[in-house]
């Protein structure tokens, strides 16, 4: 990675991404909009619903930017959702409070891209971005292909996806129709987040880890999205979210993809991956949401750990998984002081 102009000293997560090791490192926290913040919980009141939210450009812009009022993240991730995609493509998604999602009947040969469903999203971007300040990054984002197919077999959560690994293997062409279905409107729902002002681009691949064969499902659809979206937009960052991949996994998406970051999850393991995955890619994460639950001294050592990795290449600080929502405010606050004073 090379250096860039002037923009890069700016926006420290853009340095990072261009090959920079900043000390501190910046940082922004997977979830940090949500259900954690009181001013959150009270725009959802308003909304009345998730999907409400989410497609209202005022409200979902205002979503977005509360956690980099009140803490001066070095990121602001736009407001949405990763089942946006599914909609987009025709099948039904609703969220039941305390029930998580939950997606209609699907029928592979009938699913086309609408993007126009889309536009209130796009349009959440233009006003974030009209409004952050200047050295703060703008992330938009969208499901990997394996996560969002495994949301659309399953028709919402599921512990073991054990369904979606039945398709894959036993009619692995219907998969990967629907793999294909979902890379062509993922394209078209970040093109529109990139042409609209999104910086850096996050991909979340949540169940990567329940996948049959992580080469084909997991790597392989990953390194079509990119090689895409790196010859539309050249120097447009891509971070990799592969949760759960075991470090066999973890090498390979590294080399294969041709993501420019990826995002470790709580349970890899630092010496390892500081030393063993290749200097191009920079490294994200991976404090324990629950540190951030329990707070103090222990969340302190914790973060000190990464701290000591985050000096030996480019790092982004993060969480391993998105914060939860028994978080109290103030230890978000405590982690924000506690990076910063590195
Ligand atoms: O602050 C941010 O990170 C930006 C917004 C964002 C949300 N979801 C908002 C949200 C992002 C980046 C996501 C990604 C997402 N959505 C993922 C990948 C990351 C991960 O958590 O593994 C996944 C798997 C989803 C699908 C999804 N959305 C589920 C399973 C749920 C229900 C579970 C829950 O936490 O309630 C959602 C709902 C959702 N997405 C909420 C938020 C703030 C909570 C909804 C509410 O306010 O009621």
């Amino acid at each position: 990675m090379e250096r860039t102009g002037h923009i890069s000293r700016v926006k420290k997560i853009l340095s990072v991404l261009s090959g920079h090791t900043e000390t501190p490192p910046p940082l922004w926290l997977m979830r940090q909009a949500g259900r954690y913040l009181p001013e959150y919980l009270e725009l959802r009141a308003k909304a009345g619903s998730f999907l409400n939210l989410v497609y209202n450009p005022e409200m979902a812009a205002e979503v977005t930017l509360q956690p980099v009022r009140r803490y001066g993240m070095d990121a602001a991730i736009l407001f949405s959702d990763i089942l946006v995609v599914p909609q987009i493509l025709g099948q039904h998604v609703e969220f039941t409070e305390g029930e998580g999602p939950k997606l209609g009947p699907l029928d592979i040969n009938t699913l086309a891209t609408d993007i126009s469903k889309a536009k209130p999203v796009f349009e959440t971007v233009r006003k974030v971005k009209a409004a952050l300040p200047p050295e703060c990054t703008l992330i938009g984002f969208a499901g990997s292909p394996f996560t969002i197919a495994a949301y659309m077999i399953e028709g919402g959560g599921s512990d073991t996806f054990d369904r979606t690994r039945d398709v894959s293997r036993a009619n692995p062409a219907a998969f990967e129709k629907l793999i294909d279905k979902i890379i062509s409107a993922t394209l078209d729902y970040i093109e529109g987040q990139v042409d609209a002002g999104a910086e850096v681009i996050q991909l979340f691949d949540s169940h990567a880890a329940q996948a049959n064969n992580f080469q084909r499902w997991v790597v392989e659809p990953t390194a079509a999205l990119v090689m895409i979206l790196k010859a539309k937009y050249p120097k447009l960052p891509i971070i990799g979210f592969p949760r759960g991949a075991s470090t066999q996994g973890l090498q390979s998406y590294a080399i294969h993809t041709g993501v420019d970051c990826i995002g470790l999850d709580t349970n890899v393991n630092l010496e390892w991956a500081a030393a063993n995955l290749p200097k191009r890619v920079a490294l994200q994460g991976n404090l324990d949401p629950q540190l951030l639950i329990k707070g103090g001294d222990e969340m302190k050592a914790a973060i000190d750990a990464i701290l000591k990795h985050a000096k030996t290449r480019p790092w982004i600080f993060n969480l391993g998984h998105g914060v939860d929502k028994q978080t109290s405010p103030d230890h978000v606050a405590a982690l924000v002081k506690h990076v910063r004073s590195a």
